[in-house]
């Protein structure tokens, strides 16, 4: 209705603007001469266009036997006039209009600057003949994808096991899709039953959410134009502090170095630190030395404490603990007393398929282990050190740390396994008569 108007309006503009000479409602056509002239007609069709937004475009409309009647270009769904012959009327500054002149025939061009997505649509070209002659060209404007940062995820501290929904939106000409990648290129967990490399959605939503799920994600944007856009949300799991030790009962002959580990996870990372018996905090010094280690994940951290020289007043717990502001949580190593190697030979040795390998490596390092091994479940290390693992203290601890259960290598896993239960008498400090299951470990 609109657009009638306009075009009552069109007809009424181009009879204002039509020569002296040709009346405005002749009947198609005056001839000046005698010659029968021939009505207007459209040569050609109006060329589609498809053009990214930012460019320069031009429409073509031709036509021959004008005479005195005027071409018009048309915006059609905004109802607008744009150019009627040689006069630009709409108040838009990016369109102009220019014609060919070639013999008879005529190609009018609409030019629009600068093209903007609103320029899109329907382009009518219009000679204003009694039945006025239209002919229609589409302008298609393309706009590459572009994320809108406002209504999007950005980076998030989430706790372990909560539900997470990223959000990513753009905007673009056709309307761009969204893909979700992580940033390494691993799987996205959605849930317990569902990981994939690829979501697509403007929602990313993850049941549930675990440690494994922290790092990068991206929202990829594309909608055909390019350049595809995407956007880098970083995902952080927070949780308290968890503790893996390998060894829980050390044993090391009295005047020997010991390096006791613990095994952290937390995020954030966790001010770890070794305590003493009495609960004083253990510092670097002549008789330790602490390490520490960032491990893979960032959120693992090997820790390390070496005593040296031990002497009595050394035996008994040391603790690792580990704290953040999630929570804390602390592992207890017990140090025994164990007998110190001679250099002589080993007595029994027939319990021992591989005693030749572990006399030859003991012997690599002019220290030799001997006698107690073939009664005791030791691990054979390079400093003499042995290591047991006690059942019950095990039980105790992953009920008292694990919400869940870690995976940590140990370096044992590559090492023989002999179980044997037996009486043992542990030391003089501690155990004194236990009876315990123990493992022997024979380092190769
Ligand atoms: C332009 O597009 C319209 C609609 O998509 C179509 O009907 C018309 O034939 C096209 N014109 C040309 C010249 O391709
Ligand atoms: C997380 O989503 C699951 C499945 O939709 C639902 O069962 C659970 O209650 C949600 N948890 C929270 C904390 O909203
Ligand atoms: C996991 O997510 C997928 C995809 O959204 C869904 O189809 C499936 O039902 C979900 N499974 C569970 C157990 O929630
Ligand atoms: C203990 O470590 C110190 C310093 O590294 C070293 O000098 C000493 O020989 C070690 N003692 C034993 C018994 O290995
Ligand atoms: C002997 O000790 C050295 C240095 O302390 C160590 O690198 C090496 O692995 C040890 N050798 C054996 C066979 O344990």
């Amino acid at each position: 209705m609109v657009l009638r108007y306009y075009i009552g309006a069109l007809v009424l503009l181009v009879s204002f603007l039509a020569p002296k000479g040709v009346s405005s409602n002749s009947n198609a056509i005056i001839p000046s001469t005698n010659v029968i002239t021939e009505e207007p007609e459209f040569t050609d069709v109006i060329e589609n266009v498809t053009v990214p937004a930012g460019r320069n475009v031009k429409l073509a409309c031709s036509v021959k036997n004008l005479g005195s009647y005027k071409v018009a270009w048309m915006h059609f769904e905004q109802s607008a006039i744009l150019t009627v012959h040689n006069h630009v009327i709409t108040r838009n500054p990016r369109i102009s209009v220019t014609h060919d002149k070639h013999d008879k025939f005529k190609t009018w061009f609409l030019h629009i600057a600068n093209v903007q997505e609103e320029d899109k649509g329907r382009y009518m070209c219009q000679i204003n003949t009694v039945t006025a002659k239209t002919q229609f060209g589409y302008v298609h404007v393309v706009v590459p994808p572009n994320i809108d940062d406002s209504l999007s995820s950005s980076d998030i501290i989430v706790r372990e096991n909560s539900n997470v929904t990223l959000k990513c939106r753009a905007h673009g000409s056709p309307h761009p899709t969204i893909k979700w990648k992580r940033d390494d290129n691993s799987k996205i967990n959605i849930n317990r039953s569902t990981s994939v490399y690829d979501w697509d959605g403007e929602m990313l939503e993850i049941t549930k959410i675990s440690r494994l799920d922290m790092g990068a994600y991206l929202c990829i944007a594309s909608n055909t134009v390019p350049p595809s856009v995407s956007k880098r949300i970083k995902v952080s799991v927070d949780f308290s502090p968890m503790l893996q030790i390998p060894h829980q009962l050390v044993g090391v002959p009295l005047n020997f170095n010991v390096t006791l580990e613990c095994f952290t996870e937390a995020h954030p990372t966790s001010l770890n630190y070794w305590t003493r018996e009495d609960g004083h905090m253990i510092h670097d010094s002549k008789k330790y030395k602490t390490e520490q280690s960032v491990g893979v994940p960032s959120y693992r951290t090997h820790m390390r404490l070496t005593i040296y020289n031990v002497q009595h007043s050394d035996y008994g717990t040391v603790k690792c603990v580990a704290k953040n502001p999630r929570g804390e949580t602390d592992g207890t190593i017990r140090l025994y007393l164990s007998t110190p190697p001679t250099n002589s030979p080993a007595s029994t040795v027939e319990n021992f398929k591989d005693w030749s390998d572990i006399r030859s490596d003991i012997n690599a390092n002019n220290t030799i282990i001997n006698g107690q091994i073939h009664s005791n479940s030791v691990h054979v290390s390079e400093k003499n050190i042995k290591h047991i693992s006690n059942i019950n203290d095990i039980d105790r601890f992953e009920q008292k740390s694990s919400e869940k259960k870690l995976n940590w290598p140990i370096e044992e896993s590559k090492a023989n396994y002999v179980n044997k239960i037996e009486n043992v008498l542990l030391g003089m400090i501690l155990f004194l008569g236990l009876m315990i299951q123990q493992r022997i470990i024979l380092t190769n």
